[in-house]
């Protein structure tokens, strides 16, 4: 099969559609054709070298993917070869064939195609368990999700819409927070423009419950400060930084919960419990059209550069789709 390998004597990491030996499927595990990936900011830090696939998982970016089912391993009773599906994936999805566990299948919709199926996992997945399972979102209360238009973000706004939650917004452009309002949020500042804590203490002077963070050191002072009493900040990523100083007595006075998360390196089982409780509570609204993945733009795998580059330019609202196979 084809995969992208990334060139890593070379400068810029340049990327390369190029044969590589065919994934074997082990027991449990279905073998799939895959005709659609996404690019996920992940992606961009694994190219580098700096965020490598845990071990025995394959060695090309992709951490989800959609396709039809080429072969069964063994002890795999609940699927047909030609059935449709996408997965959430520990690596591999840059590439013509990945072997999935059975624990992490999703049956596609008859009236789906591949590219809307490859926008879900990853996203919907990474926006629910921290907002729901970790931060334990209720019905009634406030959310503030940074970076509303990423994959992540437009994720996360249409859930906790659905949840009965207010939704709060950062963003960096103003077309960005437009299609957040779209999406469900209530209010946004431009973080570019305005200290984002300042905008929403103006117009939330009781502060929100949940946030949803991607920015680390740099907002975290400001996220505590914005806190109600009992809120959860989940941090999920680090676009400014990884150390912070902060005022320890806050936590403890306002008994706030500072979690942080990844999805990646969780056991098989840890992902097959999150898929099975995300399937019972928001795949039918997936399904019925009530929520929608975004898709900014599909790009051909062959030019898998420009699909990173229109990320690592945080051009995108919403999912960036690579074709694999035509449909
Ligand atoms: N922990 C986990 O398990 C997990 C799983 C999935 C994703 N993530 C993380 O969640 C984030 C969203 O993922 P994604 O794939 O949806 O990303 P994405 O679509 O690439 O969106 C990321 C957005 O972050 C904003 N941003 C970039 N640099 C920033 C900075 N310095 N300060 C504030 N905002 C900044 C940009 O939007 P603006 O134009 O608004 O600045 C950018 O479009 C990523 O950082 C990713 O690594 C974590």
């Amino acid at each position: 099969m084809k995969a992208i390998c990334v060139d890593e004597k070379s400068e810029g990491f340049p990327l390369r559609w190029e044969d590589v030996p065919d994934p074997v499927c082990g027991a449990g595990e279905v073998l799939v054709d895959i005709h659609a990936t996404a690019v996920n900011r992940a992606d961009l830090m694994q190219r580098q070298g700096n965020y490598p696939p845990p071990s025995g998982m394959p060695p090309y970016m992709g951490l989800e993917m959609s396709g039809v089912i080429a072969e069964l391993g063994e002890g795999v009773t609940n699927w047909q070869v030609g059935d449709r599906v996408c997965a959430l994936l520990s690596g591999g999805g840059y590439a013509e064939r990945v072997a999935v566990p059975q624990e992490l299948l999703i049956r596609i919709p008859n009236d789906w195609d591949f590219v809307k199926a490859a926008a879900v996992p990853e996203v919907f997945y990474t926006a629910f368990v921290n907002l729901f399972i970790e931060a334990g979102l209720q019905e009634g209360e406030t959310v503030l999700i940074h970076g509303g238009g990423s994959g992540v973000g437009t994720a996360g706004i249409q859930m906790a819409r659905e949840a009965g939650c207010r939704v709060l917004v950062t963003a960096g452009t103003e077309e960005k927070l437009d299609r957040c309002k779209e999406l469900g949020a209530e209010f946004g500042v431009n973080y570019k423009e305005r200290d984002f804590a300042e905008a929403i203490l103006e117009a939330y002077p009781d502060g929100v419950d949940v946030i949803l963070d991607i920015a680390g050191s740099d907002y975290l002072a400001r996220n505590i400060e914005l806190l109600k009493l009992r809120g959860r900040l989940v941090i999920i990523a680090l676009l400014t930084g990884a150390t912070a100083e902060i005022n320890l007595s806050f936590l403890m006075r306002k008994r706030l919960r500072v979690i942080g998360s990844v999805l990646r390196s969780r056991s098989l089982e840890e992902k097959a419990a999150i898929a099975q409780q995300f399937e019972q509570r928001f795949w039918p609204l997936l399904v019925n059209g009530t929520i929608e993945p975004v898709i900014f733009e599909v790009v051909p795998i062959t030019q898998a550069e420009a699909a990173q580059d229109i990320l690592a330019q945080n051009r995108n609202t919403g999912k960036v789709i690579m074709a694999v196979r035509d449909e």
